[in-house]
């Protein structure tokens, strides 16, 4: 039963407030639920028709009287309510079984603690409700459980009463003074301790932050805890949005489906976006957190102030979100460089997951019309995709134009659900002279078309008038659902370089027609466009740019995210020539005393050398193939990567040693761009050693993992020695493993830098199968699947796509087992072969006989359901 978009109708009832009490338990947990109940005067009378999943029911009382109720399927039906609009009482009586609970949706165990998950629609498994955002309530919950097992219980909002039981128990009363919908409830409860930290927020109001994790995990919460002190005082700053609780609690669990989880007050997270410490965590790691912990806070404003009417707005709190995490990080890393890499970063992961998603066969618009299981489209369109849609608002509005709309977004809508028209119209509204007041209709198809717009760029100069002209044509390709596509608007940041480097013109053109022209006069040569800076939209742009255009940019381009592109295509040209051309590389010379200039660049940032240096993935790479055989793909690109090693073996050496020693750990931007430049030079002075047989390298590398001082050099090191297939590798392997045996999430990293291994003749799945029966191997847990299945077959292309279709039965195995405890998971992991018809054959023909087994397996969830019949479509 596939929901649509257009369907929607408001709720026949309102649930004004809602009492909850759980006597915790975990083979048999009783939820006593009271609400307060009435008809919405603006729906005709009819049903009251509750969500419910794997209850047992008990009891229903309306006012206390016993009530005819039926069962629909998963729906409670109550056709004998009073009649007219006064409130009434309804209590359901309901027990649930949290052990089992294997989707970890609903109220699930976890070490022994209970942790809840409600998005999207899983306060559904703890008790019957109208299981909607748009049904927004006043909580109030008790908590009654043993104290030993359950010291700490916790809900959302003021802890108002706690006392003793009997039989030693106790309880906590919860009560939330913000009505939301069910989907921000949570509750907590196990040993668990907290760090603490009270702060004084702008408008002097005090406030109590809490991170809760397990006894041992104290002394890896303190970058959390400033990670949400930097998020408060900054969305004070910038947006004027304070924090408006008494009380705001992280909670981490090592068993979570997704990153993190914004529940009013009540923020649940996976371990992985909370615990760091230098010894544990790298640089990467810290980074994530910090953004994390911004998004989930930032939420308590986009999504839970203002939430969506229904899952089809996801967006309006998801891409808004996204786009506040990234400026967050952004504000936070300070100079323009350092703004400009984690601009870069962003765009590398917009483009090489986002992109295809987008060509796929589950494309989507950012605004999706119809979904058979919502959790499959909390996707990088709903979020990253999203978040450019709201960038490019600002970009139109302008950063204070922004600002003034999110400030009438919040007048009008605070407290509501609302959808994201309402999001768009606010900020035009405010800025009723802006482009995006002008075109704000044709600006929305952003929200309504799927598909990667492309954009042409033909630049023509007139030698005798001076005159340079440049077209720009845009299309896009039809999806699933939109053969044709109308002209979006887009707004195209630009600058003309001249060959000696001087910018001779640059601004901002809001395309908005299918093909326009602009016109430059007074010059005297033809100019390098620079076009796109900063990425202004989320598309493809096609220009025929000539090696020695791309020099020039890369040289002396003002834009830093156009620096780094014009690298980015000059590698691309040349992996999709050798790709094309049978497999042969043979690095030309501009090209490599390109990446050795940036290299030996005395001004440029470490981190900005890194990105420049770090070839394009091999997944970015396939998506500019018509045909893809990922082996040769990957075979290309280490060709690449190991003639820049040995070409440049002497740059990386100084750029090594430069940068080796960061001294006393700090994961700022600065230090960590040049732990993370050190560690690209050792990997590929390590690939040129492969070659050479030099041993000093690999030798130095395995020092270096020894006596590192923090986990980004010592992973590092492990990785370079892993991925150049140097023998020292098992023998750092297996003492990185019994370091760190009590670390699980240094062991995922163990695990999944075996499974994305680079692969030499087929070596790697065999290894898969037996990280699988190693024992701290447990496919339950989903960090541990992740970081073996997920990193070999969507993060290990050349390993996975093997001609005699191992990896696809694996895969299809795996989807299958994962499909029978965790819907959610099994459906990402089913998406691995989305771009199947891409596939060179036998590979494409073995990929769709995978999916296709898949596809017949009995009682298969609807969430694996939607994504192999999805992509079995023509
Ligand atoms: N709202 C959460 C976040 O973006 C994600 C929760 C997704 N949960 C799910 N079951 N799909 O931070
Ligand atoms: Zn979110």
């Amino acid at each position: 039963n596939v929901i649509y978009r257009q369907d929607y109708l408001p709720p026949p009832f309102w649930i004004d407030s809602v009492d909850l009490t759980f006597d915790l338990d975990p083979a048999k947990t009783r939820v006593l639920n009271k609400m307060r109940v009435r008809r919405n005067p603006d729906v005709p009378p009819q049903a009251l028709r509750l969500d419910g999943e794997e209850l047992n029911l008990a009891r229903v009382l309306v006012n206390g009287q016993g009530t005819s109720f039926k069962m629909e399927d998963h729906t409670l039906v109550l056709e004998n309510l009073p009649e007219g609009n006064d409130p009434f009482e309804l209590e359901i009586f309901t027990t649930c079984a949290p052990a089992k609970n294997t989707k970890l949706m609903g109220l699930y165990v976890s070490n022994e603690s209970f942790f809840t998950q409600c998005e999207a629609e899983g306060f559904r498994r703890i008790t019957y409700f109208l299981d909607r955002p748009d049904v927004m309530a006043s909580y109030t919950v008790t908590l009654r459980g043993d104290k030993t097992k359950y010291p700490v219980m916790l809900s959302n909002g003021n802890l108002v009463e706690q006392g003793e039981l009997d039989d030693d128990r106790h309880f906590a009363k919860w009560v939330d003074p913000f009505r939301k919908p069910s989907y921000l409830f949570a509750l907590v409860a196990g040993q668990l301790v907290c760090r603490e930290q009270r702060i004084v927020s702008r408008s002097g109001k005090e406030h109590l932050l809490q991170v809760y994790v397990r006894a041992g995990d104290l002394d890896k919460t303190e970058h959390a805890m400033n990670s949400l002190m930097h998020s408060v005082a900054w969305d004070e700053a910038r947006f004027n949005l304070p924090l408006d609780l008494e009380r705001f609690m992280i909670v981490a669990t090592s068993d979570f489906n997704m990153g993190a989880m914004e529940n009013k007050g009540l923020n649940i997270f996976n371990t992985k976006y909370v615990l760091a410490s230098q010894a544990t965590a790298t640089d990467v790691d810290f980074a994530n957190i910090e953004s994390v912990v911004g998004h989930e806070y930032f939420h308590n404003w986009t999504g839970n102030r203002v939430t969506c009417r229904d899952w089809f707005q996801l967006s309006l709190k998801e891409g808004l979100t996204v786009f506040r995490d990234q400026e967050f990080s952004q504000d936070l890393a300070g100079e323009a460089s350092a703004r400009a890499v984690k601009r870069i970063e962003d765009v590398r992961v917009l483009r090489s997951a986002q992109f295809p998603e987008d060509a796929g066969p589950m494309a989507h618009p950012v605004r999706p019309d119809q979904y058979l299981e919502i959790n499959n489209f909390y996707t990088v369109t709903v979020y990253e995709k999203g978040a450019e849609v709201v960038r490019m608002q600002q970009t139109l509005v302008g950063r204070e134009g922004f600002a003034k709309g999110m400030a009438l977004y919040f007048q009008r809508h605070d407290g509501h659900a609302v959808t994201c028209d309402d999001f768009a119209q606010a900020i035009a509204d405010a800025n009723p002279e802006s482009p995006l007041a002008q075109k704000l209709e044709q600006f929305k198809r952003w929200y309504s078309q799927a598909g990667t717009p492309r954009v042409r760029a033909e630049g023509r100069f007139d030698e005798a008038s001076g005159t340079y002209t440049l077209t720009l044509s845009q299309s896009c390709a039809p999806t699933p659902g939109q053969a044709t596509k109308l002209p979006f608007v887009i707004p195209i940041a630009y600058g003309l370089v001249a060959a000696d480097g001087r910018e001779v013109a640059s601004g901002m053109h809001v395309l908005t027609e299918a093909s326009e022209t602009l016109t430059f006069n007074g010059l005297q040569a033809a100019p390098v466009p620079s076009l796109l800076r900063g990425f202004s939209a989320p598309v493809i742009l096609d220009h025929d740019y000539t090696d020695e255009r791309l020099l020039t940019l890369l040289a002396h381009d003002t834009d830093p995210f156009n620096r780094w592109e014009a690298a980015q295509r000059l590698a691309t040209a040349r992996a999709l020539k050798a790709i094309r051309g049978g497999g042969e590389v043979e690095l030309d010379a501009p090209f490599v005393e390109a990446m050795r200039t940036v290299l030996r660049h005395p001004t440029l940032d470490a981190a900005f050398k890194e990105l420049v240096l770090t070839l394009p993935g091999e997944t970015y790479i396939a998506e500019q193939l018509e045909t893809v055989d990922p082996q040769r793909v990957h075979v290309v690109r280490e060709a690449m990567k190991e003639q820049l090693a040995q070409q440049l073996f002497a740059d990386f050496e100084q750029a090594y040693e430069q940068n080796k020693d960061t001294g006393a750990y700090r994961p700022d931007p600065v230090s960590s761009g040049r732990r993370a430049l050190a560690g690209l030079a050792l990997a590929h002075l390590c690939l040129a050693a492969r070659q050479s047989g030099d041993t000093v390298w690999p030798g130095k590398a395995y020092q270096r993992f020894k006596d590192a001082g923090n986990m980004t050099d010592r992973f590092n090191a492990l990785t370079a020695l892993v991925t150049s297939g140097h023998p020292l590798a098992a023998e750092a392997l297996q003492r990185f493993h019994a370091m760190f045996k009590d670390e699980a999430l240094v062991i995922d990293k163990w695990f999944a830098l075996q499974a994305s291994a680079p692969d030499r003749g087929g070596n790697v799945l065999p290894v898969v199968k037996q990280l699988m029966s190693h024992p701290d191997f447990n496919i339950r847990n989903p960090n541990r699947a992740r970081s073996v299945i997920f990193s070999y077959c969507s993060g290990n292309p050349g390993g996975f796509h093997r001609a005699d279709a191992a990896g696809y039965v694996f895969w299809s195995e795996r989807v299958m087992e994962l499909d029978s405890m965790n819907p959610q998971v099994a459906a990402r992991l089913a998406r691995a072969l989305d771009r199947w018809k891409k596939l060179a054959e036998p590979l494409r023909t073995a990929a769709r006989e995978a999916i296709a087994r898949v596809a017949a397996k009995p009682d298969l969830s609807n969430d694996v359901r939607e994504v192999v019949t999805r992509a079995l479509a023509d």
